[in-house]
């Protein structure tokens, strides 16, 4: 078949410049504008790199017309119906479902990486007790390469997977020790007994005054979640993480500003934006007034948890979280009027034009901290809890980036300053 292209014409030069579409196995047609500067002399400009492709990738596969959302192909749907957080964290990074054999090696392999230096305890003891948790997390991942540096060459790919592996284990193990620090309690070590979710519900909430069995239905919808979480193709974390990565940083450091770009209230910090915004509607009653400040552009009210740069359809990662809202409330035996209130936002929101015009639906954040509510994870730490899952996204995508040659991303401006002036001693202006 025909080499696909854009044929562009330029009136100034009179020249013509075929860019052609670049080869996806699934997608919109994306050209290949790099000859575009060097034939014609032009940049492109794109803030917020809505229309722009940074990179090819095996990994994630998005589709914001449809609300499709696949791993390596798989779609989110049975993934999160049958497989677990571990199995899907080995997808993604190695692009293949493992046998039972591989799976056993790679579960053996996370799970005898869950500890930390015990330096890294103490570092995390010079916290001020109420720290943020995300403000814990990213400094704590950026300092592991000052404890982990033994292995740190990137350019070694058995020291980026051990890296890989250290911080899909580890992660929980931080995000738990930041939370038990501003609780005030000691630190708990993981357990090599339990399960990948279990084991962070048994660091979050084990005391030494007692023995703590973990819920089995918190532990199976935390794995949910995780899984839900673990991938997104090129958002603004994982771009943030390639971004570091093509500079040659360690891992540690491209993951620590994957933290940073995730904590911000438009990405990941959404989910406790969602429960603090359902918080402040309070009731029902005062839904519309919410829905009236979140249409007007003079008021900084955004409606937290709803419209996706990506998806103008449902988010297949709410729709299936909101499923499991209603299950967990009920097995859990828990009522939580934030759920009926989120119901009754999302029916009148999806009713109003400007939302339906717009093509604005609930996203991944929007229903999350009602589930994270419900295991008594604090608001504080729903971001960490999106970070935890997000890291096998973030170390799977740096992989990819790591394991082919890749220039350092250096994005061009619009210059709209000053042109050439001369400077003016002081005394002269
Ligand atoms: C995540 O990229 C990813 O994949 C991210 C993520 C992942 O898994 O990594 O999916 C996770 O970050 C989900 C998004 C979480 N953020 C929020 O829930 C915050 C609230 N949402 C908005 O801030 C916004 O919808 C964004 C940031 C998510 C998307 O922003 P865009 O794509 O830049 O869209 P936009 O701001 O250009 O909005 C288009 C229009 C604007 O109105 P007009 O100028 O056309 O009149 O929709 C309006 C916006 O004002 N709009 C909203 C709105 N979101 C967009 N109006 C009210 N409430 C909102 N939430």
């Amino acid at each position: 078949m025909a080499e696909r292209k854009l044929t562009l014409n330029d009136p100034e030069s009179g020249k013509n410049l075929d860019l052609p579409v670049v080869a996806g196995s699934e997608g919109d047609p994306t050209l290949d504008i790099s000859g575009l500067h060097k034939e014609l002399g032009y940049f492109t400009f794109d803030p917020g790199y809505g229309t722009t492709a940074s990179c090819k990738s095996d990994i994630t596969f998005i589709d914001g017309g449809k609300g499709i959302l696949r791993y390596r192909g798989y779609p989110i749907e049975q993934l999160a119906e049958q497989s677990s957080f571990l199995e899907v964290a080995y997808l993604l990074l190695y692009g293949e479902l493992p046998s039972a054999a591989e799976f056993t090696g790679f579960e053996r392999d996370i799970t005898y990486h869950t500890m930390v230096h015990e330096k890294l305890n103490t570092f995390m003891q010079g916290f001020h007790y109420n720290a943020h948790p995300m403000a814990i997390l990213s400094g704590v991942v950026g300092s592991m390469a000052a404890f982990y540096h033994d292995k740190l060459d990137v350019n070694d790919p058995e020291q980026r997977d051990l890296a890989a592996k250290r911080l899909i284990a580890k992660m929980p193990t931080i995000a738990a020790a930041a939370y038990r620090h501003s609780q005030g309690w000691p630190s708990a070590y993981p357990k090599n007994s339990l399960g990948y979710s279990e084991r962070f519900l048994h660091m979050m909430f084990s005391v030494p005054a007692e023995p703590y069995e973990v819920n089995p239905v918190a532990a199976r919808v935390l794995d949910l979640l995780f899984i839900l979480h673990a991938d997104h193709e090129q958002n603004a974390s994982t771009s943030t993480v390639r971004l570091v990565g093509s500079t040659g940083a360690n891992p540690y450091a491209c993951t620590a500003a994957g933290i940073a770009a995730l904590w911000g209230p438009a990405h990941g910090g959404a989910n406790e934006a969602v429960l603090n915004m359902l918080n402040q509607i309070g009731t029902v009653r005062n839904v519309p007034e919410f829905i009236k400040r979140a249409k007007d552009k003079d008021d900084p009210f955004r409606l937290m948890g709803f419209g996706h740069r990506v998806y103008k359809n449902h988010d297949p990662r709410a729709t299936i979280i909101r499923k499991a809202c209603h299950d967990v409330l009920q097995e859990l035996g828990k009522q939580d009027e934030l759920l009926d209130l989120a119901m009754k936002l999302e029916e009148i929101a999806l009713e109003d034009e400007y939302f339906v015009d717009r093509k604005l639906y609930p996203n991944v954040d929007f229903y999350s901290g009602i589930i994270y509510k419900a295991l008594g994870i604090p608001t504080s730490m729903f971001t960490a809890m999106f970070a935890i899952g997000r890291t096998v996204g973030w170390v799977s995508q740096w992989l990819e980036q790591s394991n082919t040659p890749t220039r350092i991303g250096r994005p061009r401006q619009v210059y709209t300053g000053a042109t050439e002036r001369d400077y003016v001693a002081i005394e002269k202006r």
